[in-house]
């Protein structure tokens, strides 16, 4: 057994105790409750065009991006699930949160398809590629994996936020608020792993935070024309390298206080100093690629 894996059998009871308080917590939803059925129209009689579209192209980019990014499930799913026994805590969280992350994918189609905000038959071959093409976890240790899955779900909170902030449309607004707040939920389980995990180890949590984090990347990388729908996503100011720096790196390493750790290894405290340095560092790379955009629009 690894010394992550050691861990996370040493928070076993915070797991339990996690899971617990989120079931009581995040409050039950439908998805037929927040579509306008009324809305819908045949496809075949009346087969979609773009002038039917109600919000911007850049924000249609982004909610599609979003949506075949939850669509690829399936390999989020086996990333967390084949890496702990299917009786344990974890695997009965993971089956869980397999359930909720669904009901996102289930929404935001159902939003999409009754509203005409997409193209239908686009939407299809997309999510056909992106499942096809699959997704592999580059994190393979526990704590790595718990490290990542708290910045992606911040992450997924932040930008399908901003997405329903950015649609300027009250459906759209109300049902990304919802998704959100999941997510925010998700972050508070996965967040409180590691911070139980800091307890015993602080030293190799802290390894795997500048590990991962130094080579983060958003797991909608495999969907097609990612880079030209996450430009369109930094256009409409919906997530961008700024918004990586300030709401979801700084957030996460201010939750754990990482400053006030003890005990680190040398190793260990040389990591943290870089982490610590990390959201800086990113703002100065972000507002160097703002400069470039300023002199490429003028
Ligand atoms: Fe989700
Ligand atoms: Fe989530």
């Amino acid at each position: 057994m690894t010394a992550q894996h050691e861990l996370i059998s040493a928070v076993e009871g915070d797991i339990e105790r996690l899971m617990a308080d989120h079931i009581e917590k995040r409050p039950t939803w439908y998805a037929h409750d927040l579509i306008s059925w009324e809305d819908g129209r045949s496809f075949v009689d009346e087969p979609w065009d773009e002038s039917q579209c109600t919000i911007s192209p850049e924000v249609r980019e982004a909610l599609v991006l979003n949506l075949l990014t939850e669509d690829n499930l399936p390999y989020y799913h086996f990333s967390i699930a084949s890496h702990f026994p299917a009786d344990s805590p974890l695997g009965r969280w993971t089956r869980r949160w397999t359930a909720e992350e669904n009901q996102h994918a289930i929404v935001i189609r159902d939003y999409l398809m009754i509203s005409r905000n997409c193209d239908p038959v686009a939407l299809e071959d997309d999510r056909m590629a992106t499942i096809s093409k699959g997704w592999d976890s580059p994190w393979t240790d526990p704590v790595d994996i718990f490290v990542y899955t708290s910045a992606q779900e911040l992450a997924t909170r932040v930008s399908h936020r901003n997405t329903g902030v950015k649609a300027d449309d009250e459906k759209a607004y109300e049902i990304m608020k919802r998704v959100a707040a999941d997510e925010n939920y998700h972050y508070i389980f996965y967040k409180g792993i590691v911070a139980a995990m800091m307890q015993h180890d602080p030293s190799t949590c802290i390894l795997s935070m500048k590990k991962v984090y130094e080579n983060f990347n958003m797991p909608g990388t495999v969907v097609p024309r990612f880079r030209k729908r996450a430009a369109h996503a930094a256009r409409a100011e919906i997530y961008d390298l700024r918004i990586h720096a300030e709401k979801i790196i700084a957030p996460v390493l201010r939750d754990w206080k990482i400053d006030k750790l003890e005990g680190l290894s040398s190793e260990a405290d040389q990591a943290r100093s870089d982490l610590m340095a990390m959201p800086d560092m990113l703002v100065a790379r972000a507002e160097k690629l703002e400069a470039k955009a300023a002199k490429r629009a003028s």
